[in-house]
């Protein structure tokens, strides 16, 4: 089984070896390439993923290559973790928003619509390349954002299924905070990518949701956080995504007086780099687990297996709604349980959604759209017109000074721009 990483040269890439080393029972991977254009750290993650592998006495082959092409040839699935502009971008993304008020964010509000506008040409040419060189791969994507990537693969016809690991970190929260085994957990997870909730939590055919919010709620609520109360009112667990929303005002002064998330992950990324350059590491270190990205390993090992070994097993994916929510389109994606196997991603029915939570997925959904719409046809006004979409813009005055930032921080990533 091959498989091929876009953004192999990430920090974030021992992570997903380690996954590959622990669960090669549930994907046996026989050669691993990594596929960055930043020779400099593929090297230095590559040798480090060979010494993970082989510490674990992992029969596996990794390579790694600047070549998309040749890397992704004969791959049976590529993920995709890129970042385009890299954390500087990231850093842009979270800043100039702050001057209207509105929150600086990498996947929601303005920010996460600076993001889309760089990363879905990029990505869609990969995923082009990639059917050229492998047409039955399955594409997995990371990539964010995610919900926006993955309908925009989607709508090109591409085999993809888009993944994140806000389901799976609650999964097992929940079963550490319940003192079950994680596989023991099920969620009722709905919504979009990044604007989830979590309606209930059944362990052994009982929903212990309200038993969870009554013993575990402040635990549960200082991850998030956000009061207990919102958890109690609600009587369910949203994203901590959701807080941009919920608290959103709160955020943005938060955001005014503090280093940005960008500038902290980049110190870090220093460091972690630092440290993979020393030949004696064969593991990922501790550090790792402070980025947002945990059990991402757990996450993308479990939905390759199930694409590549048609097991139909359920898991939480970013997939076509197709009539799973009646009030959105055919070609929205959703974030919802789905069964998955060789013919990709099914997802399960969910019950009628509540108006409390509906009305913001609409919503978004519909931004969603304008934001792809200007992804592939660029244009101020395609630009504009997202902004004033989105539940965290809204105003005409904010949504055209707005794009004017954007375009701005972005003009050297957007061809058309
Ligand atoms: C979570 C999200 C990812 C996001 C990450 C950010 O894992 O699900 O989509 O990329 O957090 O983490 P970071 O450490 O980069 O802030
Ligand atoms: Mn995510």
């Amino acid at each position: 089984m091959k498989l091929a990483v876009v953004g192999g040269g990430s920090t974030y890439t021992p992570e997903l070896v380690d996954g590959f080393a622990r669960l090669r029972d549930t994907l046996p991977v026989t050669e691993l390439v990594l596929i960055d254009p930043d020779q400099g750290r593929l090297e230095l993650v590559g040798a480090l993923a060979r010494r993970i592998l082989a510490r674990q006495g992992h029969p596996g082959r990794v390579t790694w290559t600047a070549d998309l092409d040749a890397g992704v040839d004969g791959a049976d699935a590529v993920l995709l973790q890129l970042r385009v502009g890299g954390q500087a971008a990231r850093q842009q993304d979270e800043t100039w928003p702050l001057e209207c008020g509105c929150v600086g964010q990498e996947t929601t509000g303005a920010g996460g619509l600076a993001k889309a506008l760089r990363t879905v040409p990029v990505v869609l040419d990969i995923a082009e390349r990639v059917r050229r060189r492998s047409p039955d791969a399955w594409i997995v994507d990371f990539t964010n954002p995610v919900g926006i990537v993955t309908r925009a693969l989607l709508a090109a016809g591409h085999r993809a299924v888009g993944l994140c690991n806000v389901a799976i970190g609650f999964q097992r929260k929940f079963a550490h905070l319940l003192g079950v085994a994680p596989e023991e957990v099920a969620l009722e997870h709905v919504g979009l990518n990044h604007l989830t909730w979590e309606r209930s939590v059944t362990v052994g055919g009982e929903d212990v949701l309200p038993r969870l919010i009554a013993e575990h709620g402040d635990a549960v609520a200082a991850d998030l956080r956000m009061p207990r109360s919102v958890l109690e009112r609600l009587g369910a667990v949203p994203s901590y995504y959701l807080r941009y929303f919920y608290g959103h005002d709160e955020v943005v002064r938060e955001l005014r007086t503090k280093p940005s998330r960008a500038a902290e992950v980049a110190a870090m990324e220093r460091q972690l780099l630092a440290l993979y350059a020393d030949p004696a590491l064969a593991e990922k270190p501790a550090l790792l687990a402070k980025r947002g990205g945990a059990f991402y390993s757990e996450a993308a090992v479990a939905l390759t297996a199930s694409l590549l070994r048609d097991t139909g097993d359920v898991q939480v994916v970013n997939t076509l709604n197709n009539g799973t929510l009646p009030f959105l389109p055919d070609d929205a994606v959703i974030e919802v349980p789905a069964a998955v196997d060789a013919g990709g991603a099914h997802p399960l029915p969910v019950r009628p959604l509540e108006p409390l939570y509906a009305g913001l997925v609409a919503n978004v959904t519909a931004y969603e759209h304008l934001a792809l719409e200007a992804a592939l046809a660029g244009g101020r006004d395609r630009v504009f017109r997202a902004l004033l979409a989105h539940p965290l813009v809204g105003q005409f005055d904010h949504a055209d000074r707005l794009t004017d930032a954007l375009l701005a921080h972005n003009r050297e990533h957007l061809a058309w721009a």
